[in-house]
Protein backbone atom coordinates (compact mmCIF):
# COMPACT_ATOMS: atom_id res chain seq x y z
CA UNK A 1 0.00 0.00 0.00
CA UNK A 2 1.22 3.38 -1.40
CA UNK A 3 0.36 6.61 -0.83
CA UNK A 4 2.10 9.43 -2.49
CA UNK A 5 2.64 12.87 -1.13
CA UNK A 6 3.65 15.86 -3.50
CA UNK A 7 5.56 19.15 -1.90
CA UNK A 8 4.11 22.40 -3.37
CA UNK A 9 3.83 25.07 -0.77
CA UNK A 10 6.96 26.93 -1.36
CA UNK A 11 6.44 30.34 -3.49
CA UNK A 12 9.90 29.07 -5.96
CA UNK A 13 11.79 32.42 -4.68
CA UNK A 14 14.25 32.04 -7.70
CA UNK A 15 11.55 31.94 -10.14
CA UNK A 16 10.72 35.60 -9.69
CA UNK A 17 7.17 35.13 -10.12
CA UNK A 18 4.20 35.75 -7.99
CA UNK A 19 2.52 32.48 -9.70
CA UNK A 20 3.62 29.58 -7.45
CA UNK A 21 6.32 27.66 -8.76
CA UNK A 22 4.28 24.36 -9.04
CA UNK A 23 1.77 26.29 -11.54
CA UNK A 24 4.46 27.44 -14.25
CA UNK A 25 3.95 25.25 -17.37
CA UNK A 26 6.54 22.98 -18.94
CA UNK A 27 4.82 21.83 -22.33
CA UNK A 28 1.31 22.65 -21.88
CA UNK A 29 0.92 21.18 -18.02
CA UNK A 30 2.10 22.65 -14.75
CA UNK A 31 4.82 20.96 -12.94
CA UNK A 32 2.70 20.07 -10.46
CA UNK A 33 0.08 18.06 -12.65
CA UNK A 34 2.92 16.61 -14.27
CA UNK A 35 4.61 14.94 -10.70
CA UNK A 36 1.24 13.78 -10.24
CA UNK A 37 0.58 12.38 -13.69
CA UNK A 38 3.93 10.11 -12.94
CA UNK A 39 2.49 8.38 -10.15
CA UNK A 40 -0.60 7.39 -11.70
CA UNK A 41 0.27 4.19 -12.50
CA UNK A 42 1.24 3.57 -9.08
CA UNK A 43 -2.77 3.48 -8.03
CA UNK A 44 -1.76 5.46 -4.48
CA UNK A 45 -4.65 4.64 -1.88
CA UNK A 46 -3.90 8.36 -0.53
CA UNK A 47 -3.06 11.22 -2.48
CA UNK A 48 -1.58 14.66 -0.53
CA UNK A 49 -0.63 17.79 -1.87
CA UNK A 50 1.26 20.42 0.51
CA UNK A 51 0.35 24.09 -0.22
CA UNK A 52 1.08 26.88 1.33
CA UNK A 53 2.03 29.78 -1.02
CA UNK A 54 -0.58 30.49 -2.74
CA UNK A 55 -2.51 27.58 -1.99
CA UNK A 56 -6.09 28.53 -3.19
CA UNK A 57 -4.34 28.92 -6.79
CA UNK A 58 -2.72 25.72 -5.91
CA UNK A 59 -6.05 23.75 -5.42
CA UNK A 60 -7.80 25.36 -7.97
CA UNK A 61 -5.38 24.33 -10.89
CA UNK A 62 -6.74 20.62 -10.41
CA UNK A 63 -10.51 21.91 -10.77
CA UNK A 64 -10.89 20.93 -14.64
CA UNK A 65 -8.19 18.57 -14.91
CA UNK A 66 -7.90 15.80 -12.65
CA UNK A 67 -9.96 13.05 -12.92
CA UNK A 68 -8.42 10.92 -10.15
CA UNK A 69 -9.48 9.99 -6.92
CA UNK A 70 -9.78 12.86 -4.17
CA UNK A 71 -6.92 14.59 -3.67
CA UNK A 72 -5.88 15.75 -0.20
CA UNK A 73 -4.37 19.28 0.70
CA UNK A 74 -2.82 19.80 3.84
CA UNK A 75 -1.94 23.10 4.63
CA UNK A 76 1.38 24.49 5.04
CA UNK A 77 0.96 28.07 6.32
CA UNK A 78 4.89 28.98 6.66
CA UNK A 79 7.42 27.34 4.58
CA UNK A 80 9.69 26.42 6.98
CA UNK A 81 11.53 23.29 4.89
CA UNK A 82 10.57 20.39 3.07
CA UNK A 83 10.75 18.33 6.62
CA UNK A 84 8.36 20.65 8.00
CA UNK A 85 6.02 20.12 5.28
CA UNK A 86 5.67 16.67 5.80
CA UNK A 87 5.31 17.09 9.31
CA UNK A 88 2.40 18.68 8.25
CA UNK A 89 1.15 14.98 7.32
CA UNK A 90 1.35 13.39 10.72
CA UNK A 91 -2.64 14.63 11.77
CA UNK A 92 -3.34 12.72 8.13
CA UNK A 93 -1.40 10.01 7.99
CA UNK A 94 -1.91 8.77 11.71
CA UNK A 95 -3.13 5.41 11.15
CA UNK A 96 -1.47 4.65 8.03
CA UNK A 97 0.97 1.71 8.00
CA UNK A 98 2.20 1.91 4.24
CA UNK A 99 4.92 3.42 2.40
CA UNK A 100 4.72 7.35 1.34
CA UNK A 101 5.91 8.24 -1.67
CA UNK A 102 7.37 11.56 -1.22
CA UNK A 103 7.94 14.03 -4.59
CA UNK A 104 9.00 17.38 -4.65
CA UNK A 105 6.75 19.56 -6.88
CA UNK A 106 9.04 21.03 -9.02
CA UNK A 107 10.70 17.56 -10.78
CA UNK A 108 8.02 17.13 -13.78
CA UNK A 109 10.08 14.83 -15.94
CA UNK A 110 9.61 11.87 -14.01
CA UNK A 111 8.90 8.35 -15.79
CA UNK A 112 6.51 6.48 -14.04
CA UNK A 113 8.93 3.20 -14.73
CA UNK A 114 11.22 4.88 -12.54
CA UNK A 115 8.99 5.01 -9.27
CA UNK A 116 7.52 1.73 -10.15
CA UNK A 117 11.19 0.59 -9.81
CA UNK A 118 11.93 2.52 -6.67
CA UNK A 119 9.21 1.28 -4.87
CA UNK A 120 10.27 -2.16 -5.86
CA UNK A 121 13.66 -1.80 -4.23
CA UNK A 122 12.20 -0.24 -1.18
CA UNK A 123 10.42 -3.31 -0.80
CA UNK A 124 12.87 -5.94 -1.68
CA UNK A 125 15.20 -4.41 0.47
CA UNK A 126 13.21 -3.50 3.42
CA UNK A 127 15.10 -0.20 3.42
CA UNK A 128 13.79 2.48 5.98
CA UNK A 129 13.90 5.32 2.94
CA UNK A 130 15.01 5.13 -0.68
CA UNK A 131 15.32 7.41 -3.00
CA UNK A 132 16.45 8.76 -6.38
CA UNK A 133 19.49 9.70 -6.76
CA UNK A 134 22.16 10.71 -10.27
CA UNK A 135 25.57 11.64 -11.24
CA UNK A 136 24.88 15.73 -12.42
CA UNK A 137 27.57 16.74 -14.82
CA UNK A 138 26.70 20.01 -13.15
CA UNK A 139 25.16 19.60 -9.87
CA UNK A 140 25.34 23.48 -8.40
CA UNK A 141 22.40 23.73 -6.40
CA UNK A 142 21.51 20.26 -5.58
CA UNK A 143 21.66 17.99 -2.33
CA UNK A 144 25.01 15.44 -2.52
CA UNK A 145 23.92 12.45 -1.66
CA UNK A 146 26.84 10.43 0.64
CA UNK A 147 27.44 6.21 0.41
CA UNK A 148 29.15 3.80 1.16
CA UNK A 149 30.04 1.31 -1.14
CA UNK A 150 26.20 -0.47 -1.31
CA UNK A 151 24.52 2.60 -2.24
CA UNK A 152 23.19 2.84 1.53
CA UNK A 153 22.89 6.74 2.19
CA UNK A 154 24.99 7.97 5.29
CA UNK A 155 23.66 11.30 4.75
CA UNK A 156 22.60 14.43 2.20
CA UNK A 157 24.61 17.84 2.56
CA UNK A 158 22.69 20.83 0.80
CA UNK A 159 24.86 22.40 -1.51
CA UNK A 160 25.14 25.25 0.74
CA UNK A 161 25.66 23.59 3.35
CA UNK A 162 28.58 21.22 1.73
CA UNK A 163 32.35 22.32 2.32
CA UNK A 164 34.25 21.90 -0.75
CA UNK A 165 35.78 18.59 -0.66
CA UNK A 166 32.02 17.83 -0.34
CA UNK A 167 30.89 20.00 -3.14
CA UNK A 168 33.28 17.62 -5.84
CA UNK A 169 30.76 15.25 -4.91
CA UNK A 170 27.98 15.10 -8.06
CA UNK A 171 25.93 12.56 -6.94
CA UNK A 172 22.73 14.94 -6.53
CA UNK A 173 19.29 13.66 -4.51
CA UNK A 174 15.88 14.10 -6.42
CA UNK A 175 13.66 14.98 -4.26
CA UNK A 176 11.76 11.42 -4.68
CA UNK A 177 11.80 9.28 -2.19
CA UNK A 178 10.12 6.19 -0.66
CA UNK A 179 9.32 5.91 3.13
CA UNK A 180 8.65 3.43 5.42
CA UNK A 181 6.16 6.06 7.28
CA UNK A 182 5.93 4.64 10.76
CA UNK A 183 9.63 4.73 10.69
CA UNK A 184 9.09 8.11 9.60
CA UNK A 185 6.68 8.95 11.39
CA UNK A 186 8.53 8.43 14.54
CA UNK A 187 11.61 10.74 13.87
CA UNK A 188 9.66 13.34 11.97
CA UNK A 189 9.04 15.62 15.61
CA UNK A 190 13.32 15.22 15.78
CA UNK A 191 13.91 17.55 12.80
CA UNK A 192 16.01 20.61 13.53
CA UNK A 193 16.78 23.68 11.35
CA UNK A 194 20.37 23.86 11.69
CA UNK A 195 21.82 24.46 9.00
CA UNK A 196 22.49 27.60 6.47
CA UNK A 197 18.89 28.52 5.66
CA UNK A 198 17.54 27.85 8.88
CA UNK A 199 14.73 25.36 7.40
CA UNK A 200 13.74 22.07 8.49
CA UNK A 201 15.10 19.86 5.95
CA UNK A 202 13.90 16.15 5.19
CA UNK A 203 16.67 15.26 3.66
CA UNK A 204 17.78 14.95 7.77
CA UNK A 205 15.58 12.06 8.12
CA UNK A 206 18.14 10.19 6.45
CA UNK A 207 20.62 10.61 9.59
CA UNK A 208 17.74 8.78 11.33
CA UNK A 209 16.34 6.05 9.79
CA UNK A 210 16.85 2.55 10.33
CA UNK A 211 18.39 1.97 6.28
CA UNK A 212 18.67 4.54 3.59
CA UNK A 213 19.44 3.27 -0.36
CA UNK A 214 20.24 5.54 -3.07
CA UNK A 215 19.11 3.89 -6.81
CA UNK A 216 20.75 6.04 -9.51
CA UNK A 217 18.56 6.52 -12.46
CA UNK A 218 19.39 5.70 -16.02
CA UNK A 219 18.83 9.21 -17.80
CA UNK A 220 19.84 11.51 -15.12
CA UNK A 221 17.80 14.17 -17.00
CA UNK A 222 14.67 12.86 -15.69
CA UNK A 223 15.59 13.95 -12.40
CA UNK A 224 15.95 17.94 -13.29
CA UNK A 225 14.62 20.05 -10.83
CA UNK A 226 12.99 23.45 -11.72
CA UNK A 227 14.08 26.37 -9.73
CA UNK A 228 14.50 29.45 -12.31
CA UNK A 229 13.58 29.83 -15.44
CA UNK A 230 16.28 29.10 -17.11
CA UNK A 231 15.60 25.45 -15.40
CA UNK A 232 12.17 25.90 -17.16
CA UNK A 233 13.50 26.31 -20.49
CA UNK A 234 16.41 23.49 -20.25
CA UNK A 235 13.74 20.83 -19.15
CA UNK A 236 11.48 21.99 -21.69
CA UNK A 237 14.22 21.03 -24.52
CA UNK A 238 14.61 17.82 -22.96
CA UNK A 239 10.91 17.21 -23.04
CA UNK A 240 10.82 17.80 -26.82
CA UNK A 241 13.82 15.98 -27.39
CA UNK A 242 11.78 13.45 -25.95
CA UNK A 243 9.15 13.79 -27.46
CA UNK A 244 10.27 14.07 -30.79
CA UNK A 245 12.17 10.86 -30.78
CA UNK A 246 9.20 8.92 -29.93
CA UNK A 247 7.19 10.58 -32.31
CA UNK A 248 9.75 9.65 -35.51
CA UNK A 249 10.44 6.10 -34.11
CA UNK A 250 6.53 6.00 -34.66
CA UNK A 251 6.82 7.07 -37.96
CA UNK A 252 6.62 10.52 -38.07
CA UNK A 253 8.47 13.16 -40.41
CA UNK A 254 9.70 15.81 -38.43
CA UNK A 255 11.61 17.84 -41.06
CA UNK A 256 13.64 20.19 -38.80
CA UNK A 257 12.83 19.04 -35.20
CA UNK A 258 14.85 22.50 -34.07
CA UNK A 259 12.12 24.78 -35.03
CA UNK A 260 9.19 22.36 -34.22
CA UNK A 261 7.75 22.14 -30.87
CA UNK A 262 4.71 19.22 -29.83
CA UNK A 263 2.99 18.75 -26.47
CA UNK A 264 3.40 15.24 -24.88
CA UNK A 265 -0.01 14.86 -25.10
CA UNK A 266 -0.80 15.49 -29.38
CA UNK A 267 -0.86 12.19 -30.87
CA UNK A 268 0.25 11.15 -34.45
CA UNK A 269 -0.41 8.54 -36.42
CA UNK A 270 2.53 7.01 -38.56
CA UNK A 271 3.10 9.42 -42.15
CA UNK A 272 2.10 12.60 -40.67
CA UNK A 273 4.65 15.35 -42.28
CA UNK A 274 5.31 17.98 -39.85
CA UNK A 275 7.17 20.79 -41.59
CA UNK A 276 9.41 23.95 -40.02
CA UNK A 277 8.09 26.36 -38.02
CA UNK A 278 5.41 24.37 -36.38
CA UNK A 279 3.81 23.92 -33.25
CA UNK A 280 1.48 21.04 -32.22
CA UNK A 281 -0.19 21.90 -28.44
CA UNK A 282 -2.64 20.06 -26.09
CA UNK A 283 -4.84 17.28 -27.20
CA UNK A 284 -4.92 17.20 -31.26
CA UNK A 285 -4.81 14.60 -32.99
CA UNK A 286 -3.56 14.05 -36.97
CA UNK A 287 -4.31 11.42 -38.77
CA UNK A 288 -1.97 9.53 -41.61
CA UNK A 289 -1.11 11.61 -44.51
CA UNK A 290 -1.33 15.03 -43.33
CA UNK A 291 1.29 17.71 -44.02
CA UNK A 292 1.15 20.36 -41.40
CA UNK A 293 2.84 22.99 -42.28
CA UNK A 294 5.58 25.22 -42.21
CA UNK A 295 4.68 27.96 -40.39
CA UNK A 296 1.01 26.42 -38.20
CA UNK A 297 -0.32 26.25 -34.96
CA UNK A 298 -2.67 23.19 -33.78
CA UNK A 299 -4.09 23.49 -30.42
CA UNK A 300 -7.16 20.99 -29.43
CA UNK A 301 -8.11 19.76 -33.17
CA UNK A 302 -8.77 17.11 -34.67
CA UNK A 303 -6.63 16.56 -38.08
CA UNK A 304 -8.05 13.80 -40.22
CA UNK A 305 -6.13 11.97 -43.43
CA UNK A 306 -4.28 13.55 -45.85
CA UNK A 307 -4.86 17.11 -44.67
CA UNK A 308 -2.49 19.90 -45.73
CA UNK A 309 -2.27 23.23 -43.56
CA UNK A 310 0.18 25.46 -44.38
CA UNK A 311 0.73 28.99 -42.37
CA UNK A 312 -2.39 28.76 -40.95
CA UNK A 313 -3.61 28.80 -36.53
CA UNK A 314 -6.57 25.62 -35.90
CA UNK A 315 -7.74 26.00 -32.06
CA UNK A 316 -10.33 23.57 -30.49
CA UNK A 317 -12.04 22.36 -34.50
CA UNK A 318 -12.00 19.76 -36.50
CA UNK A 319 -10.80 19.36 -40.04
CA UNK A 320 -11.99 16.12 -42.34
CA UNK A 321 -9.98 14.33 -44.68
CA UNK A 322 -8.64 15.44 -47.50
CA UNK A 323 -9.42 19.11 -46.57
CA UNK A 324 -6.46 21.92 -47.32
CA UNK A 325 -6.68 24.80 -44.94
CA UNK A 326 -4.09 27.55 -45.79
CA UNK A 327 -2.00 29.86 -46.43
CA UNK A 328 -3.00 32.10 -43.90
CA UNK A 329 -6.24 30.58 -42.19
CA UNK A 330 -7.92 31.11 -38.61
CA UNK A 331 -10.28 28.32 -37.05
CA UNK A 332 -11.20 28.68 -34.02
CA UNK A 333 -14.25 28.09 -31.49
CA UNK A 334 -15.65 24.75 -32.82
CA UNK A 335 -15.23 24.67 -36.88
CA UNK A 336 -15.61 21.59 -38.37
CA UNK A 337 -15.04 21.81 -41.50
CA UNK A 338 -15.97 18.32 -43.74
CA UNK A 339 -13.75 16.63 -46.22
CA UNK A 340 -12.30 17.71 -49.39
CA UNK A 341 -12.62 21.32 -48.51
CA UNK A 342 -10.74 24.53 -49.25
CA UNK A 343 -10.20 27.28 -46.60
CA UNK A 344 -7.41 29.15 -47.35
CA UNK A 345 -5.83 32.95 -48.14
CA UNK A 346 -7.10 34.96 -45.28
CA UNK A 347 -10.26 33.41 -44.22
CA UNK A 348 -11.12 33.46 -40.50
CA UNK A 349 -13.93 30.58 -38.90
CA UNK A 350 -15.23 30.47 -36.18
CA UNK A 351 -18.05 28.07 -34.38
CA UNK A 352 -19.25 27.42 -37.88
CA UNK A 353 -20.10 24.15 -39.55
CA UNK A 354 -19.14 23.09 -42.98
CA UNK A 355 -19.85 20.54 -45.06
CA UNK A 356 -18.09 18.40 -47.93
CA UNK A 357 -16.35 19.94 -51.14
CA UNK A 358 -17.09 23.20 -50.17
CA UNK A 359 -14.97 26.19 -50.65
CA UNK A 360 -14.22 29.57 -48.83
CA UNK A 361 -11.00 30.28 -50.52
CA UNK A 362 -10.06 33.93 -50.07
CA UNK A 363 -10.33 36.65 -47.61
CA UNK A 364 -14.13 35.80 -45.28
CA UNK A 365 -14.94 35.99 -41.80
CA UNK A 366 -17.99 33.20 -41.55
CA UNK A 367 -18.99 33.01 -37.54
CA UNK A 368 -21.79 31.05 -36.30
CA UNK A 369 -22.93 29.56 -39.72
CA UNK A 370 -23.43 26.36 -41.28
CA UNK A 371 -22.73 25.76 -44.39
CA UNK A 372 -23.86 22.86 -46.56
CA UNK A 373 -21.80 20.63 -49.32
CA UNK A 374 -20.33 21.90 -52.53
CA UNK A 375 -20.84 25.61 -51.67
CA UNK A 376 -18.82 28.01 -52.73
CA UNK A 377 -18.17 30.94 -50.78
CA UNK A 378 -17.08 33.79 -52.92
CA UNK A 379 -13.81 36.27 -51.72
CA UNK A 380 -14.40 38.77 -49.50
CA UNK A 381 -17.69 37.05 -48.01
CA UNK A 382 -18.48 38.20 -44.91
CA UNK A 383 -21.11 37.10 -42.44
CA UNK A 384 -22.12 39.77 -40.09
CA UNK A 385 -23.15 37.90 -37.33
CA UNK A 386 -23.40 40.09 -34.35
CA UNK A 387 -25.70 42.94 -33.81
CA UNK A 388 -23.70 44.57 -31.17
CA UNK A 389 -25.76 43.11 -28.74
CA UNK A 390 -26.19 39.00 -29.50
CA UNK A 391 -24.86 36.91 -31.85
CA UNK A 392 -27.03 35.45 -34.97
CA UNK A 393 -26.59 32.42 -36.78
CA UNK A 394 -26.27 31.97 -40.91
CA UNK A 395 -27.23 29.09 -42.74
CA UNK A 396 -26.49 28.32 -45.86
CA UNK A 397 -28.03 25.17 -48.12
CA UNK A 398 -25.95 23.08 -50.53
CA UNK A 399 -24.35 24.21 -53.85
CA UNK A 400 -25.16 28.04 -52.96
CA UNK A 401 -23.03 30.02 -54.89
CA UNK A 402 -21.98 33.79 -52.74
CA UNK A 403 -20.49 36.62 -54.84
CA UNK A 404 -17.68 38.57 -53.96
CA UNK A 405 -17.62 41.12 -51.37
CA UNK A 406 -21.07 39.74 -49.98
CA UNK A 407 -22.02 40.79 -46.77
CA UNK A 408 -25.01 38.17 -45.01
CA UNK A 409 -26.74 39.95 -42.11
CA UNK A 410 -27.58 37.39 -39.41
CA UNK A 411 -30.03 35.89 -38.73
CA UNK A 412 -29.99 34.78 -42.03
CA UNK A 413 -30.89 31.35 -44.30
CA UNK A 414 -29.77 31.05 -47.77
CA UNK A 415 -31.76 27.96 -49.08
CA UNK A 416 -30.07 25.53 -51.45
CA UNK A 417 -28.73 26.46 -55.23
CA UNK A 418 -28.58 30.02 -54.56
CA UNK A 419 -26.79 32.75 -56.42
CA UNK A 420 -26.06 35.86 -54.38
CA UNK A 421 -24.79 38.82 -56.97
CA UNK A 422 -21.54 40.04 -56.22
CA UNK A 423 -21.53 42.83 -53.94
CA UNK A 424 -24.71 42.57 -52.15
CA UNK A 425 -26.05 43.06 -48.67
CA UNK A 426 -28.60 40.49 -47.76
CA UNK A 427 -30.89 40.65 -44.74
CA UNK A 428 -33.42 38.39 -45.65
CA UNK A 429 -33.54 34.66 -46.03
CA UNK A 430 -33.43 33.30 -49.73
CA UNK A 431 -35.30 30.30 -50.64
CA UNK A 432 -34.33 27.46 -53.05
CA UNK A 433 -33.12 27.70 -56.69
CA UNK A 434 -32.51 31.63 -56.71
CA UNK A 435 -30.89 34.67 -57.75
CA UNK A 436 -30.48 37.34 -54.81
CA UNK A 437 -29.35 41.04 -55.40
CA UNK A 438 -29.52 43.43 -52.94
CA UNK A 439 -27.03 46.09 -54.00
CA UNK A 440 -27.77 49.60 -56.07
CA UNK A 441 -27.91 49.07 -59.74
CA UNK A 442 -24.75 50.86 -61.85
CA UNK A 443 -26.09 54.38 -63.24
CA UNK A 444 -24.00 55.28 -66.27
CA UNK A 445 -24.66 59.25 -67.21
CA UNK A 446 -23.08 59.58 -70.97
CA UNK A 447 -20.92 62.63 -72.20
CA UNK A 448 -21.25 64.20 -67.92
CA UNK A 449 -18.34 66.17 -66.95
CA UNK A 450 -17.14 67.82 -63.73
CA UNK A 451 -17.77 71.99 -64.46
CA UNK A 452 -14.06 73.11 -63.87
CA UNK A 453 -14.96 76.54 -61.95
CA UNK A 454 -12.93 79.39 -63.80
C1 LIG B 1 15.52 20.03 -2.50
C2 LIG B 1 16.34 19.08 -1.61
C3 LIG B 1 17.68 18.81 -2.31
C4 LIG B 1 17.44 18.23 -3.67
C5 LIG B 1 16.51 19.11 -4.50
C6 LIG B 1 16.12 18.36 -5.76
C7 LIG B 1 15.78 19.56 0.73
C8 LIG B 1 16.22 20.19 1.98
N1 LIG B 1 16.58 19.70 -0.33
O1 LIG B 1 16.22 21.25 -2.57
O2 LIG B 1 18.45 17.89 -1.52
O3 LIG B 1 18.67 18.04 -4.34
O4 LIG B 1 15.32 19.43 -3.78
O5 LIG B 1 15.39 19.15 -6.65
O6 LIG B 1 14.74 18.93 0.71
N2 LIG B 1 8.48 23.02 -0.32
C9 LIG B 1 7.38 22.99 0.52
N3 LIG B 1 7.47 23.59 1.75
C10 LIG B 1 8.62 24.18 2.19
C11 LIG B 1 9.74 24.18 1.33
C12 LIG B 1 9.64 23.59 0.10
O7 LIG B 1 6.35 22.47 0.17
O8 LIG B 1 8.63 24.67 3.31
C13 LIG B 1 8.37 22.38 -1.64
C14 LIG B 1 8.59 23.34 -2.81
O9 LIG B 1 7.39 23.90 -3.22
C15 LIG B 1 9.22 22.44 -3.86
C16 LIG B 1 9.89 21.33 -3.07
O10 LIG B 1 9.37 21.41 -1.76
O11 LIG B 1 8.24 21.85 -4.70
C17 LIG B 1 11.40 21.50 -3.01
O12 LIG B 1 11.72 22.76 -2.46
P1 LIG B 1 12.94 23.62 -2.99
O13 LIG B 1 13.03 24.84 -2.19
O14 LIG B 1 12.88 23.75 -4.46
O15 LIG B 1 14.16 22.64 -2.57
P2 LIG B 1 15.60 22.62 -3.21
O16 LIG B 1 16.41 23.74 -2.64
O17 LIG B 1 15.54 22.49 -4.67
CA1 LIG C 1 13.95 22.51 -6.12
Amino acid sequence: MVAVAILAAGRGTRMKSDLPKVLHQLGGRTLVQRVLESCVRLQPSRRLVIVGYGADLVRDSFQQTDTQPTLEFVEQTEQLGTGHAIQQLLPYLKDFTGDLLVLNGDVPLLRPDTLEQLIKIHKENGNGATLLAAHFPNPTGYGRVFCDSHNLVNQIVEDRDCTDAQRQNHRINAGVYCFNWPQLAKILPDLKADNDQQEYYLTDTVNYLDQVMAVDVEDYREILGINSRKDLANSYKVLQDWVKTNYMAAGVTIIDPDSVTIDDTVQLEPDVIIEPQTHLRGNTIIQTGSRIGPGSLIENSQIGKNVTVQFSVVSDSVVADGTRIGPYAHLRGHAKVGEQCRVGNFVELKNTEVGNRTNVAHLSYIGDAQLGNNVNIGAGTITANYDGVKKHRTTIGDRTKTGSNSVLVAPLTLGNDVTVAAGSTITDDVPDDSLVIARERQVIKPGWRLESPE
